[in-house]
């Protein structure tokens, strides 16, 4: 693996190796006082953040420190991005530096295409960490990690993704990688909420929470992503959240062992009720835990895959 830039297109041995290695470094870790392993000894990570984040920029920094790799971050408003500096002049400038790896977030949806194609002749990595509406692969990898922790095998699993599709990274990346996985996919969302062309998706559409959540395995709050939104997509908030939020009584509706999943960040008593956020069921602070491991085994597979040091 070269790049990791989307999940469309991901063949189901490379996600499942990824999966299987993530599996492989939380049992490795478990326990350990001193978590730290040699394996990307000498190499360099940089994150490029043009967008806020929390959970997803220190994960992958832990990930790449926990794997003795050296991590450098830069973000959009401290670099000379600020002095108006190009996307390509920055990036190559990181590879000139000796980055072997960037992992990107950007508000331009294609952002992470466009710096693998400059940094083809460079040798450095590319990990989209969340490129405008497009795609976050390591979000849906360590989603996946997580329901496979949950559930087991994928296979015949359903998942229903709900809310504001339409703006969503992690829906798109989960759709892919889901289907690759073989898990059955529902949307519920507003019409309002939902992509151009969604009937060409592998997935079931319904705008009824309530008639989806009894069938489900597994179910995924989206953000509404009020950043994105220019105009109205729903009356209120308040609307909102009668119609697609998982409240307690509606979260009543899922099968016992159904996992709840949200990519965060929550916004708490919009999308998701608070008690329903913290009960046993969500498994929203082991997808945070996951996601370090999943970042671990994807800069495993770029960075030391091919003849690097595998100790
Ligand atoms: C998501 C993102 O940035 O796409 N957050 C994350 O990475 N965990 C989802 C969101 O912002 O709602």
């Amino acid at each position: 693996m070269r790049h990791l830039l989307s999940t469309d297109g991901l063949d189901a041995d490379t996600a499942k190796a990824v999966l299987d290695t993530a599996d492989e470094l939380k049992r490795t870790l478990l326990g350990r006082e001193v978590r730290k392993l040699p394996t990307l000894r000498g190499r360099t990570v940089v994150t490029l953040f043009y967008e806020n984040s929390t959970r997803t920029r220190v994960s992958f920094e832990i990930a790449g420190k926990w794997m003795s790799a050296d991590v450098i971050n830069v973000s959009a408003s401290s670099s000379s991005v600020g002095k108006g500096e190009s996307l390509r002049d920055t990036a190559l400038t990181l590879a000139a530096a000796g980055a072997d790896c960037v992992v990107v977030r950007h508000p331009a949806s294609g952002a992470a295409h466009r710096l693998a194609d400059w940094l083809r002749e460079t040798g450095t990595s590319v990990v989209n960490a969340g490129d405008g509406t497009h795609e976050h692969p390591t979000q849906a990898l360590l989603d996946a990690a997580t329901l496979r922790e949950r559930l087991g095998d994928l296979a015949g699993r359903r998942v229903t993704i709900v809310g504001d599709v339409l703006h969503s990274r992690v829906a798109r990346s989960n759709v892919h990688l889901l289907a690759t996985l073989g898990a059955e996919v529902t949307l519920v969302a507003p019409p309002t909420l939902l992509p151009v062309g969604v009937e060409a998706w592998p997935v079931t559409v319904s705008h009824d929470l309530d008639s989806a959540l009894p069938a489900a395995d597994a179910v995924m709050m989206l953000r509404v992503q009020a950043e994105r939104m220019h105009g109205g997509f729903f009356p209120t908030a308040r609307e909102y959240s009668i119609a697609y939020g998982l409240n307690e009584t509606r979260a009543r509706l899922l099968p016992e062992h159904a996992v709840v999943l949200h990519p965060g960040p929550m916004l708490r008593g919009m999308e998701i009720a608070s008690a329903v956020a913290d009960a046993p069921s969500a498994a929203i602070t082991e997808q945070v835990r996951n996601g370090v491991h999943v970042r671990m085994a994807v800069l495993y597979h770029l960075l030391a895959g091919d003849g690097g040091d595998r100790d």
